[in-house]
């Protein structure tokens, strides 16, 4: 996945780009550049690795230019280097791109214009399109941009988010979205295109999303929007207002993005819950989920479907469907869903999680259970974005823009808001008034409790100091703690790059225990639940075989018993693993910061992964 900017107006276009994909670097940051027109010529400036990298390289290079193109990139085609950065050109260099997906029938169209004489001077799938749209324009002026652009994506297969610039049309850009995200901004006199708010809700806040399938043309003053089958549909877009302001991207007094999102988890939280409790009938309210209580009753299992952390989020929101609503619920890898053709059940309700609302797995997940009438709701915090958009209906998590690729307060929001739908689902069943307000007083405790986990850190750093060295390193949970594990193992693995294994309790003597050795440190997880004692007798099993053991519970173990104990406040049983799971962030955090790793950008990963 990558990020692509494009601006035209009254600014010097450059700095506006820089700044925009300095904004989006989360999604991909291997390589970037940009283009503008200056003097009636492209001026294209590419670099391989990051944005400041291009930054330093146009610092000097004075190009009063208002308008450009850019793109920061997550390689699929071609190595991350200067020569496949993006924006691509044509041989005269008359019309640059910058894309964001993939081209599927890239290899046909490079060997068209190969047959036709083209050089290709990349190993890119994006490149072919700039030397198609300029074939298109020919010589001549009576072939428009627009049309030159479209008239190229009628050969195309494949997902795209693209912006396309032409120095003989030196007033407009043409956009196109087919499968990535791609948003407009409207200004005073000056009009922004970005894949995500974040590049440009510092100077407006109002916006077109563009849908799959629809071009715009866009100049300083005025867009129009049509699809690529010519239907202008400009009259039926309205633009949104974002609900984000641009301060919510500063850093603010943190050093990275993470550290600072797991600062934000106790007012992040608190706006997911407001107006969400209701004491009267000691039930949730999820407005934006259009189900009647009925409805509700009817449903007879719920899925959660997610990647990555979003998953092991939806395997929280099934252990308190089961536990609150009492009916059977399970969560499933989206990327596994999607591809083994599932038999949809009617009465199922099905829940696609996903923080950007812009992972293609999930998406894909969602049009399949549509195809084959499957009732799914949204669980995303993106507002405005595909997930959302394709559901129609659902939660929202309102974690706030979440930047660090390894997702905390976003992950946090999921499973809180999956608390108040077992509520919900609980309360329309045999849920009683007390066991309702017992689970509402609950959640209302939590941001503060999250607080004074919060206020732990220092300790929990130094324990992350002491075990960083590790190659490798166990997280082991049962019931309420196996998703806790699975979460503290992949935010591990994501930022420290220490090999990480999480695995269920009673699993461990059935082959993980042979690993057990005096270099292989164990996270044991120990809710406060009626199976203290088993979890105790894990511990014991583990320093038998002079393994090091970090405890990490809410309830009180024997002193010594671990090498290390990580305590958090005791809560609802039934919502512990939203606090458990908040130490493994830190955690993490702390071992990635002792191993001078990149916290925010770790290597070979993207915030939402858009293309197959
Ligand atoms: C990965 C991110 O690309 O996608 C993970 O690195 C994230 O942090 C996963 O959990 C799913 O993303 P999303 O946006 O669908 O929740």
């Amino acid at each position: 996945m990558c990020g692509i900017v494009g601006y035209v107006g009254k600014r010097d276009a450059a700095p506006v780009i820089v700044e925009g994909l300095h904004r989006l670097e989360y999604r991909g940051y291997d390589s970037a550049g940009l283009a503008v027109v200056h003097r009636g010529r492209l001026r294209v400036t590419k670099t391989a690795g990051r944005v400041q990298d291009l930054r330093d390289k146009l610092n000097g290079q004075a190009s009063k230019s208002t308008i450009g193109i850019g793109h920061t990139r997550w390689a699929t085609h071609g190595e991350p280097n200067e020569t496949n950065a993006h924006p691509h050109t044509d041989t005269a260099g008359r019309v640059a791109i910058v894309h964001n997906g993939i081209i599927e029938n890239a290899e046909q169209l490079r060997k068209q214009l190969q047959d036709n004489g083209v050089r290709l001077a990349t190993d890119t799938d994006t490149e072919a399109l700039a030397h198609m749209i300029a074939a298109e324009l020919g010589d001549g002026e009576d072939v428009t941009l627009e049309d030159a652009v479209i008239r190229t994506l009628h050969r195309v297969e494949g997902a795209y988010g693209l912006v396309v610039l032409d120095t003989k049309n030196p007033d407009q850009l043409v956009v196109a979205r087919n499968g990535s995200p791609i948003v407009l901004g409207l200004g005073e006199n000056e009009m922004f295109v970005a894949s995500d708010v974040a590049a440009l809700v510092r100077y407006t806040r109002q916006v077109i999303y563009l849908e799959d399938g629809e071009v715009a043309t866009i100049t300083a003053s005025a867009y129009h929007t049509k699809t690529l089958t010519g239907t202008d549909n400009s009259d039926h877009k309205t633009p949104t207002t974002v609900d984000a302001d641009a301060d919510e991207y500063e850093l603010g007094e943190y050093s990275d993005y993470m550290r600072k999102e797991i600062h934000e988890q106790p007012s992040a939280l608190r706006r997911a819950l407001r107006g969400r409790l209701e004491d009267r009938f000691a039930t949730a309210r999820l407005g934006g989920v259009n189900l009647d209580a009925r409805q509700l009753r009817n449903i007879k299992n719920v899925k959660f479907l997610g990647c990555g952390s979003a998953y092991y989020a939806g395997q929280m929101g099934a252990m308190l469907v089961e536990e609150l609503a009492r009916i059977p619920a399970d969560a499933e890898p989206a990327s596994e869903f999607r591809y083994r053709s599932p038999v949809v059940d009617p009465d199922t309700l099905y829940v696609a999680v996903s923080q950007s609302g812009e992972t293609i797995d999930t998406l894909m997940a969602v049009q399949e259970l549509k195809r084959k009438g499957g009732q799914v709701i949204g669980a995303v915090n993106v507002v405005g974005s595909a997930i959302g958009r394709e559901c129609g209906h659902g939660i929202f998590l309102h974690a706030g823009p979440e930047v660090a690729v390894a997702s905390t307060k976003a992950l946090t929001n999921m499973a809180g808001n999956f608390a108040l739908l077992a509520l919900l689902l609980g309360r329309v069943r045999d849920m009683s008034a007390a066991n309702g307000q017992r689970i509402v007083n609950g959640l209302r405790n939590l941001p503060e409790q999250v607080n004074q986990i919060l206020n732990a850190e220092e300790d929990i750093a130094m324990i992350a100091n002491r075990y960083a060295a590790a190659d490798h390193m166990f997280f082991i949970g049962r019931v309420r703690g196996w998703p806790v594990a699975r979460e503290g193992a992949q935010k591990l693995k994501e930022i420290s790059y220490v090999h990480a294994e999480a695995y269920q309790a009673g699993e461990l003597k059935h082959g993980p225990l042979a690993l057990i050795a005096r270099d292989m440190p164990s996270v044991v997880i120990i809710p406060s639940d009626d199976l203290v004692a088993k979890n105790l007798s894990t511990i014991e099993q583990i320093k038998a075989r002079g393994g090091p053991v970090i405890a990490l519970t809410s309830t009180d173990i024997p002193e010594g018993l671990a090498d290390a104990t990580i305590r958090v406040p005791r809560a609802e049983p039934e919502l512990e693993p939203i606090l458990l799971n908040i130490p493994l962030q830190i955690l993490a955090y702390h071992a990635a910061a002792k191993l001078g790793r990149d916290i925010d950008k770790p290597r070979n990963l993207a915030k939402s992964v858009t293309v197959e």
